[in-house]
């Protein structure tokens, strides 16, 4: 059976733990989608077009992973996609209640979609994108944490943002 998969977030900036649960869902799935929410909730602080130009840069030797951003309804996303599968890591219990409750309403809103959870490799089980972003901001060691690619860039950009 090919399996298609979506793989949903806000990689604000991608993680170590996001690429765990990339490589790990694209040896589980036969193709996986890492999809980059455009979310109009949350004051991101790279645009959508740099984290997806960061996560194609991660993934690029992985052939069965592709990555895109999309608005609106993540099941309307994955409807258009053909893809019946969600995946999202937990990190976790404190992560657990979020997923249930997104899962259980994606679900509510199209019934052909199952949410797979993941669990976050113990390694990377206290990353988050802003801890990263706060880390990083005052200057402290970012480097276990994201890839080397994430890091410079995540760097000269707060470097950018001083300047102005
Ligand atoms: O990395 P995040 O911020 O935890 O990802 C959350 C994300 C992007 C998966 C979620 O906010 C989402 O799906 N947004 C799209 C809008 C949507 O479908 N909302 C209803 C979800 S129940």
């Amino acid at each position: 059976m090919r399996t298609l998969a979506v793989y949903p977030g806000s990689f604000d900036p991608p993680t170590n733990g996001h690429l765990d649960i990339i490589e790990r869902s694209s040896r589980v799935f036969s193709r996986v989608i890492v999809a980059v929410a455009v979310n109009l909730r949350k004051n991101a602080f790279f645009t959508p077009a740099e984290r997806v130009r960061m996560l194609k840069r991660l993934t690029s030797t992985m052939a069965n992973v592709e990555v895109t951003s999309f608005r609106g309804l993540l099941v309307d996303f994955a409807r258009v996609q053909e893809a019946h599968i969600l995946v999202r890591g937990i990190r976790a219990i404190s992560d657990f209640e979020y997923e249930y409750q997104m899962a259980h309403m994606n679900r509510k809103l199209d019934q052909e979609i199952d949410t797979v959870i993941m669990m976050t490799g113990e390694r990377h089980s206290a990353i988050s994108s802003n801890i990263v972003k706060e880390i990083a901001q005052f200057g402290g060691k970012i480097d276990d944490l994201v890839p080397p690619l994430v890091r410079d860039i995540l760097i000269s950009k707060l470097k950018g943002a001083k300047r102005r």
